[in-house]
């Protein structure tokens, strides 16, 4: 790795297929199926570039300690884990919302309990509408909490709105929209600003991250 190759943390999963998308469009050619691979750093000698394949609640952890240059990652998972990093471009994709979900005739509780993936946003935002509620950490499959009699709502990501048709769930209250976001190592930022520069230019000519 030379001194301006620059280490991007890229998230396994339904971010990646879209990311490495953008960065086609942005004629910066990646293999299709990087995140298929069980190889976890992979090289781009020709972009000056290395691929780090994080979980992605592990992405900002990355950046932020300058193990990696940046990162992308949603900001579900930025508003959830207030990491030091800096956050240079709204990349327009994987895009989906935070919700509150319940069941179709939910009503108010003495003792409301909401189960999510994601505590830190649950509660701040209760917290914020004045309303008491215990946040039950879980870590996937979330929309059975309400069915199974867990908590009484959810608060949860959205996409297409399948999940929850399947399972006779309804969104109650959007809280905010997603997309996925390139972030910067502070340090990095200055260190190699001419090459993120170059890649904030390219990335920001695309379709997705000007609409
Ligand atoms: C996410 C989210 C919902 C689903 C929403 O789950 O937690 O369950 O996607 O997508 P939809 O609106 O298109 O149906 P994910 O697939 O990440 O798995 P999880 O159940 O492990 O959280």
């Amino acid at each position: 790795m030379t001194g301006d190759t620059l280490r991007i943390a890229m998230p396994k999963g339904r971010i990646y297929k879209k990311a490495a998308e953008l960065f086609r469009e942005a004629g910066l050619e990646l293999p299709e199926d990087l995140d298929e691979s069980r190889k976890l750093i992979i090289p781009i000698p020709e972009l000056n570039m290395e691929f780090i394949m994080a979980k992605p609640v592990d992405v900002p952890t990355y950046v932020e300690y300058g193990v990696t240059d940046l990162g992308i990652v949603g900001k579900d998972v930025l508003a959830e884990d207030n990491r030091d990093v800096y956050e240079l471009l709204d990349l327009g994709i994987a895009r989906c919302r935070m919700s509150v979900i319940g069941l179709p005739d939910w009503q108010p509780s003495f003792h409301p309990r909401v189960a999510t993936k994601y505590p830190n946003t649950a509660s701040r935002y209760f917290r914020e509408r004045g309303q008491q509620v215990e946040v039950i950490k879980l870590n996937g499959s979330i929309e059975l909490a309400p069915l199974i009699g867990l908590a009484d709502r959810i608060v949860d990501m959205v996409e297409t709105g399948t999940t929850l048709r399947e399972n006779g769930l309804v969104e109650m209250e959007k809280m905010f929209d997603i997309t996925s976001r390139l972030i910067a190592n502070r340090v990095s930022y200055r260190m190699k600003s001419d090459a993120v520069q170059a890649l904030c230019d390219r990335l920001a000519a695309c379709e997705s991250v000007k609409s």
